[in-house]
């Protein structure tokens, strides 16, 4: 018998890819800058935080701007990123992400959104998936951002399951890295080369089971 009782799913990458739009409004704001901002460059920005993500890439563009201005500058870019998914539909769910949450409510899982993304609520109701989880952490509910298990040790709490029950989605190495901290299994959505450390890892939620849970 497993001992899996709740599934844990990060959302920017699992369950939607809101990637391009993080990049076109970070582009902008870099180019209003005066440098350019890579796609590249925007891999790197997987699952870490606005403020850090707007430190990293002034950063790369040699930039400096005092705390006052960074603070702009990060509301600039998110007003810009929010307008973007204010138009997203459910035709945005990542294949087989919610067929897998919905059997892993109908298998009598628990569920929970892990995401550091202070937009997390707007995104699941836009595509109409705010009823499918029983425990909704976000970057407004944590202090620390992953690779610290914060998020995901508040959501196992959130649905009364030890660590050790529940088992984590994650597209971002940040991610992988925090469920390993907080004891708790994983799942890698994306390259082995990079979630090496992830229990498995498979190409997106089209390629989960309710087997494959069960033989973690
Ligand atoms: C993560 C994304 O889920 O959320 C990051 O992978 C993003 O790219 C972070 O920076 C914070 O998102 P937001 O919506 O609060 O700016
Ligand atoms: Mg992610």
């Amino acid at each position: 018998m497993s001992t899996i009782k709740a599934c844990l799913f990060d959302l920017d990458g699992v369950i939607v890819d809101t990637a391009v739009y993080h990049y076109k409004a970070w582009k902008q704001l870099a180019n209003g800058l005066g440098f350019d901002f890579t796609e590249h460059q925007n891999e790197q920005l997987k699952g870490v935080s606005r403020v850090r993500s707007l430190e990293l890439i002034l950063g790369w563009g040699g930039v400096t701007k005092t705390a006052e201005e960074q603070e702009i500058l990060a509301t600039q870019k998110n007003t810009q990123y929010v307008e973007m998914i204010s138009h997203m539909k459910p035709d945005e769910i990542l294949p087989g992400a919610k067929q897998f949450v919905q059997a892993c409510r109908d298998a009598g899982l628990k569920t929970a959104l892990g995401s550091a993304s202070k937009n997390s609520m707007m995104i699941l109701e836009k595509i109409g998936m705010v009823d499918l989880f029983d425990a909704i952490i976000d970057g407004n509910k944590v202090s620390k951002a992953k690779p610290d298990p914060e998020v995901f040790l508040k959501g196992a709490e959130a649905l009364g399951v030890l660590p050790e029950e529940c088992v984590v989605f994650e597209d971002a190495i940040a991610g992988v890295e925090a469920a390993i901290a907080g004891g708790m299994k994983s799942v890698g959505i994306g390259s082995p080369d990079v979630l090496g450390r992830a229990d498995l890892v498979i190409n997106g939620l089209s390629e989960m089971s309710l087997e494959k849970l069960e033989a973690l």
